[in-house]
Protein backbone atom coordinates (compact mmCIF):
# COMPACT_ATOMS: atom_id res chain seq x y z
CA UNK A 1 0.00 0.00 0.00
CA UNK A 2 1.24 3.59 -0.87
CA UNK A 3 0.72 6.73 1.46
CA UNK A 4 2.29 10.00 1.26
CA UNK A 5 3.08 10.13 5.25
CA UNK A 6 6.83 11.54 3.93
CA UNK A 7 8.35 12.65 0.88
CA UNK A 8 11.29 10.89 2.89
CA UNK A 9 9.69 7.74 1.49
CA UNK A 10 9.75 8.64 -1.99
CA UNK A 11 12.32 8.52 -4.55
CA UNK A 12 13.28 11.41 -7.46
CA UNK A 13 11.53 9.07 -10.16
CA UNK A 14 7.73 9.32 -8.14
CA UNK A 15 8.12 13.05 -6.92
CA UNK A 16 8.96 13.61 -10.51
CA UNK A 17 5.66 11.77 -11.75
CA UNK A 18 3.66 13.27 -9.30
CA UNK A 19 5.01 16.90 -10.44
CA UNK A 20 4.46 16.03 -13.74
CA UNK A 21 0.89 14.28 -13.68
CA UNK A 22 0.08 17.68 -11.71
CA UNK A 23 1.10 19.61 -14.37
CA UNK A 24 -0.53 17.86 -17.01
CA UNK A 25 -4.03 17.97 -15.16
CA UNK A 26 -3.19 21.37 -14.76
CA UNK A 27 -2.85 22.37 -18.25
CA UNK A 28 -6.29 20.42 -19.16
CA UNK A 29 -8.03 21.46 -16.50
CA UNK A 30 -7.35 24.94 -17.57
CA UNK A 31 -8.81 23.87 -20.86
CA UNK A 32 -12.37 22.52 -20.01
CA UNK A 33 -11.08 19.07 -20.09
CA UNK A 34 -12.07 17.60 -17.02
CA UNK A 35 -12.32 13.66 -17.18
CA UNK A 36 -14.01 11.81 -13.96
CA UNK A 37 -11.85 8.74 -13.55
CA UNK A 38 -13.05 8.22 -9.84
CA UNK A 39 -16.59 8.06 -10.46
CA UNK A 40 -17.86 6.36 -7.48
CA UNK A 41 -14.59 6.94 -5.12
CA UNK A 42 -15.05 8.34 -1.99
CA UNK A 43 -12.27 10.57 0.25
CA UNK A 44 -12.82 10.84 4.02
CA UNK A 45 -11.02 13.34 5.72
CA UNK A 46 -10.04 13.60 9.47
CA UNK A 47 -8.71 16.92 10.40
CA UNK A 48 -8.14 17.98 13.84
CA UNK A 49 -6.86 21.70 13.04
CA UNK A 50 -8.01 24.47 11.06
CA UNK A 51 -7.58 24.61 7.32
CA UNK A 52 -8.80 26.26 4.05
CA UNK A 53 -6.23 25.30 1.44
CA UNK A 54 -5.84 21.55 2.39
CA UNK A 55 -9.09 20.68 2.91
CA UNK A 56 -10.72 22.23 0.22
CA UNK A 57 -8.40 21.46 -2.22
CA UNK A 58 -8.11 17.85 -1.59
CA UNK A 59 -12.09 17.76 -1.70
CA UNK A 60 -12.59 19.91 -4.63
CA UNK A 61 -10.39 17.95 -6.32
CA UNK A 62 -11.85 14.34 -5.50
CA UNK A 63 -15.44 16.47 -6.70
CA UNK A 64 -13.97 17.27 -10.01
CA UNK A 65 -12.39 13.56 -10.26
CA UNK A 66 -15.90 12.52 -10.03
CA UNK A 67 -15.92 11.36 -6.74
CA UNK A 68 -17.01 12.86 -3.47
CA UNK A 69 -15.44 13.48 -0.11
CA UNK A 70 -16.42 14.10 3.42
CA UNK A 71 -14.52 15.61 6.44
CA UNK A 72 -14.82 15.16 10.48
CA UNK A 73 -12.42 15.27 13.65
CA UNK A 74 -10.80 12.14 15.12
CA UNK A 75 -13.25 12.90 17.80
CA UNK A 76 -15.82 12.55 15.73
CA UNK A 77 -14.66 9.31 14.39
CA UNK A 78 -14.23 8.26 18.15
CA UNK A 79 -10.57 8.40 18.35
CA UNK A 80 -10.90 9.86 21.95
CA UNK A 81 -11.48 6.56 23.46
CA UNK A 82 -14.61 5.39 22.06
CA UNK A 83 -12.64 2.63 19.67
CA UNK A 84 -9.07 1.90 18.90
CA UNK A 85 -7.11 3.59 16.00
CA UNK A 86 -6.48 -0.05 14.75
CA UNK A 87 -9.92 -0.85 14.59
CA UNK A 88 -11.14 2.98 12.89
CA UNK A 89 -8.33 2.71 10.45
CA UNK A 90 -9.93 -0.97 9.91
CA UNK A 91 -13.39 -0.10 9.47
CA UNK A 92 -13.10 3.24 7.58
CA UNK A 93 -10.67 2.11 5.10
CA UNK A 94 -12.86 -0.61 3.79
CA UNK A 95 -15.59 1.34 2.56
CA UNK A 96 -13.82 4.32 1.42
CA UNK A 97 -10.75 4.88 -1.02
CA UNK A 98 -8.13 6.91 -0.17
CA UNK A 99 -7.98 9.29 4.02
CA UNK A 100 -6.28 12.28 4.37
CA UNK A 101 -5.32 13.35 7.56
CA UNK A 102 -4.25 16.75 9.63
CA UNK A 103 -3.41 16.45 13.19
CA UNK A 104 -1.07 17.07 16.10
CA UNK A 105 1.32 13.90 16.26
CA UNK A 106 3.00 12.44 12.76
CA UNK A 107 3.39 9.01 14.19
CA UNK A 108 -0.39 9.27 14.55
CA UNK A 109 -0.46 9.15 11.01
CA UNK A 110 1.80 6.51 10.79
CA UNK A 111 0.22 4.61 13.31
CA UNK A 112 -3.03 4.78 11.32
CA UNK A 113 -1.64 4.12 7.84
CA UNK A 114 -0.41 0.84 8.90
CA UNK A 115 -3.82 -0.37 9.77
CA UNK A 116 -5.25 0.88 6.76
CA UNK A 117 -5.93 -0.83 3.38
CA UNK A 118 -6.21 2.26 1.12
CA UNK A 119 -3.98 5.02 0.65
CA UNK A 120 -3.48 7.27 3.44
CA UNK A 121 -2.00 11.10 2.64
CA UNK A 122 -0.62 13.02 5.52
CA UNK A 123 -2.35 16.35 5.16
CA UNK A 124 -0.15 18.36 7.74
CA UNK A 125 1.37 17.09 11.34
CA UNK A 126 3.92 19.08 13.48
CA UNK A 127 6.51 17.67 12.10
CA UNK A 128 5.90 18.00 8.48
CA UNK A 129 3.73 18.91 5.36
CA UNK A 130 4.36 16.99 2.01
CA UNK A 131 1.21 18.32 0.12
CA UNK A 132 2.71 21.66 0.40
CA UNK A 133 6.10 21.17 -0.29
CA UNK A 134 4.73 19.34 -3.63
CA UNK A 135 2.57 22.34 -4.61
CA UNK A 136 5.39 24.52 -4.02
CA UNK A 137 7.76 22.94 -6.12
CA UNK A 138 4.83 23.08 -8.84
CA UNK A 139 5.05 26.59 -8.22
CA UNK A 140 8.70 26.98 -8.48
CA UNK A 141 9.00 24.85 -12.06
CA UNK A 142 6.19 27.11 -13.18
CA UNK A 143 8.33 30.53 -12.61
CA UNK A 144 11.25 29.30 -13.98
CA UNK A 145 10.60 26.31 -16.19
CA UNK A 146 13.04 23.77 -14.48
CA UNK A 147 13.79 23.06 -11.10
CA UNK A 148 16.82 25.14 -10.40
CA UNK A 149 20.38 23.70 -10.19
CA UNK A 150 22.50 26.83 -9.16
CA UNK A 151 20.40 29.20 -7.56
CA UNK A 152 19.22 28.63 -3.96
CA UNK A 153 15.35 28.49 -2.69
CA UNK A 154 15.77 30.02 0.48
CA UNK A 155 13.25 29.82 3.55
CA UNK A 156 13.54 32.28 6.47
CA UNK A 157 11.30 31.61 9.60
CA UNK A 158 10.50 28.79 11.96
CA UNK A 159 12.36 25.75 11.15
CA UNK A 160 9.00 23.78 11.31
CA UNK A 161 6.86 21.18 9.56
CA UNK A 162 6.82 23.90 6.20
CA UNK A 163 10.54 23.97 6.42
CA UNK A 164 11.02 20.16 6.95
CA UNK A 165 9.47 18.98 3.42
CA UNK A 166 10.97 21.60 1.78
CA UNK A 167 14.07 20.36 2.49
CA UNK A 168 12.68 16.89 2.07
CA UNK A 169 11.57 17.88 -1.39
CA UNK A 170 14.97 20.12 -2.56
CA UNK A 171 17.36 17.49 -1.52
CA UNK A 172 15.28 14.85 -3.80
CA UNK A 173 15.36 17.00 -6.73
CA UNK A 174 19.02 18.42 -6.28
CA UNK A 175 17.96 21.59 -5.22
CA UNK A 176 20.10 24.16 -3.41
CA UNK A 177 18.46 24.64 -0.31
CA UNK A 178 18.72 27.38 2.64
CA UNK A 179 17.31 27.27 6.05
CA UNK A 180 17.66 31.11 7.94
CA UNK A 181 16.23 30.90 11.03
CA UNK A 182 16.87 32.48 14.92
CA UNK A 183 19.16 30.23 16.95
CA UNK A 184 16.27 28.56 18.75
CA UNK A 185 14.59 27.79 16.13
CA UNK A 186 16.32 26.03 13.54
CA UNK A 187 14.76 22.26 12.28
CA UNK A 188 14.69 19.53 15.08
CA UNK A 189 17.37 17.44 16.29
CA UNK A 190 15.37 14.39 15.02
CA UNK A 191 14.42 15.45 11.31
CA UNK A 192 18.12 16.75 10.67
CA UNK A 193 18.93 13.20 11.95
CA UNK A 194 16.47 11.20 8.80
CA UNK A 195 17.40 14.00 6.48
CA UNK A 196 21.10 13.97 6.89
CA UNK A 197 20.88 10.02 6.65
CA UNK A 198 18.48 9.89 3.67
CA UNK A 199 20.51 12.67 1.72
CA UNK A 200 24.37 13.25 2.61
CA UNK A 201 25.13 14.99 -0.39
CA UNK A 202 22.54 17.80 -0.05
CA UNK A 203 23.47 21.11 -0.37
CA UNK A 204 21.25 22.82 2.88
CA UNK A 205 22.84 25.70 4.63
CA UNK A 206 21.75 26.70 7.66
CA UNK A 207 22.22 30.01 8.63
CA UNK A 208 21.20 32.77 11.12
CA UNK A 209 22.27 35.53 8.72
CA UNK A 210 19.53 36.78 6.70
CA UNK A 211 21.21 39.37 4.62
CA UNK A 212 23.60 36.89 3.81
CA UNK A 213 21.23 34.25 3.05
CA UNK A 214 19.01 36.15 0.18
CA UNK A 215 22.13 36.61 -1.69
CA UNK A 216 21.90 33.64 -4.50
CA UNK A 217 17.85 33.03 -3.78
CA UNK A 218 15.80 31.84 -6.66
CA UNK A 219 12.51 32.35 -4.12
CA UNK A 220 12.04 33.18 -0.76
CA UNK A 221 9.70 31.31 1.27
CA UNK A 222 8.61 32.02 4.48
CA UNK A 223 5.62 30.54 7.45
CA UNK A 224 3.71 32.20 10.39
CA UNK A 225 5.77 32.55 13.13
CA UNK A 226 3.29 30.57 15.45
CA UNK A 227 1.83 27.16 14.10
CA UNK A 228 -1.32 25.76 14.79
CA UNK A 229 -0.93 24.45 18.45
CA UNK A 230 1.81 27.21 18.96
CA UNK A 231 -0.54 30.05 20.22
CA UNK A 232 0.69 30.50 23.61
CA UNK A 233 4.00 31.35 22.21
CA UNK A 234 2.86 33.56 19.48
CA UNK A 235 4.34 36.76 21.86
CA UNK A 236 7.69 35.55 22.73
CA UNK A 237 7.87 34.40 19.16
CA UNK A 238 7.03 38.12 17.60
CA UNK A 239 9.88 39.07 19.50
CA UNK A 240 12.22 36.78 18.55
CA UNK A 241 11.64 36.59 14.83
CA UNK A 242 11.23 40.04 14.33
CA UNK A 243 14.80 40.53 12.44
CA UNK A 244 13.46 37.84 10.17
CA UNK A 245 10.51 39.65 8.37
CA UNK A 246 10.35 39.41 4.60
CA UNK A 247 10.41 43.29 3.50
CA UNK A 248 11.06 45.13 0.64
CA UNK A 249 14.55 45.72 2.25
CA UNK A 250 15.13 42.08 2.50
CA UNK A 251 13.34 41.56 -1.22
CA UNK A 252 15.70 44.21 -2.33
CA UNK A 253 18.75 42.46 -1.56
CA UNK A 254 17.76 39.11 -2.98
CA UNK A 255 18.18 38.68 -7.02
CA UNK A 256 15.22 41.04 -8.78
CA UNK A 257 14.17 37.88 -10.87
CA UNK A 258 13.70 35.94 -7.39
CA UNK A 259 10.13 35.04 -6.28
CA UNK A 260 8.27 35.35 -2.99
CA UNK A 261 6.21 32.15 -1.67
CA UNK A 262 4.28 31.88 1.33
CA UNK A 263 2.14 28.23 2.40
CA UNK A 264 -0.48 30.77 4.03
CA UNK A 265 -2.14 31.27 5.76
CA UNK A 266 0.08 34.89 6.10
CA UNK A 267 -0.14 37.34 8.85
CA UNK A 268 0.74 40.65 6.97
CA UNK A 269 3.05 42.87 9.06
CA UNK A 270 4.66 39.93 11.39
CA UNK A 271 6.69 37.42 8.73
CA UNK A 272 5.74 39.20 5.50
CA UNK A 273 4.74 42.60 4.52
CA UNK A 274 1.62 44.07 2.88
CA UNK A 275 3.73 45.13 -0.06
CA UNK A 276 5.97 41.84 -0.38
CA UNK A 277 2.68 40.16 -0.43
CA UNK A 278 1.32 42.16 -3.66
CA UNK A 279 4.97 42.47 -4.88
CA UNK A 280 5.00 41.29 -8.55
CA UNK A 281 7.66 38.77 -7.38
CA UNK A 282 5.33 37.29 -5.28
CA UNK A 283 3.43 33.84 -6.49
CA UNK A 284 1.30 33.17 -3.38
CA UNK A 285 -1.90 32.83 -5.06
CA UNK A 286 -0.54 30.56 -8.19
CA UNK A 287 0.99 28.92 -4.97
CA UNK A 288 -2.11 28.30 -2.88
CA UNK A 289 -4.04 27.28 -6.32
CA UNK A 290 -1.97 24.78 -6.97
CA UNK A 291 -2.71 22.97 -4.00
CA UNK A 292 -5.69 21.39 -5.73
CA UNK A 293 -3.76 20.67 -9.43
CA UNK A 294 -1.06 18.27 -6.81
CA UNK A 295 -4.17 17.04 -4.76
CA UNK A 296 -5.23 15.96 -8.25
CA UNK A 297 -1.91 14.45 -9.51
CA UNK A 298 -1.79 12.78 -6.04
CA UNK A 299 -5.05 11.20 -6.04
CA UNK A 300 -3.91 9.55 -9.54
CA UNK A 301 -0.37 8.71 -8.16
CA UNK A 302 -2.31 6.96 -5.54
CA UNK A 303 -4.77 5.66 -7.06
CA UNK A 304 -4.44 4.58 -10.83
CA UNK A 305 -3.25 1.57 -10.75
N1 LIG B 1 -1.13 26.00 3.37
C1 LIG B 1 -2.08 25.28 4.02
O1 LIG B 1 -1.91 24.11 4.35
O2 LIG B 1 -3.22 25.99 4.25
P1 LIG B 1 -4.43 25.49 5.15
O3 LIG B 1 -3.93 25.43 6.58
O4 LIG B 1 -5.47 26.54 4.97
O5 LIG B 1 -4.86 24.15 4.69
N1 LIG C 1 3.44 25.92 9.92
C1 LIG C 1 2.03 26.19 9.76
C2 LIG C 1 1.59 25.80 8.40
C3 LIG C 1 0.15 26.09 8.10
C4 LIG C 1 -0.24 25.66 6.73
C5 LIG C 1 1.24 25.43 10.83
O1 LIG C 1 1.57 24.28 11.11
O2 LIG C 1 0.32 26.01 11.40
Amino acid sequence: MTHLISLQDLDRKQVESILETSAVLKQKFQDDDRPQPFAGYFLTQIFDKPSLRTRTSFEAAMVNLGGNGMFMTSEEAGLNGRESLEDVARVLSSFTDVITIRTFSHQFIIDFAKHSSVPVINALSDELHPCQALADILTVREAFGEYPKNRRLVYIGDGNNVAASLCNITAILEIPMTVCTPENYTLSKSFLESYQQNYPDADLVQTTDIKLAVKDACVLYTDVWASMGQETEAAQRKKDFAPYQINEEILSAAPNDSKFLHCLPAKRGLEVTDGVMESSQSMVFQQAENRMHIARGLFHWLLVK
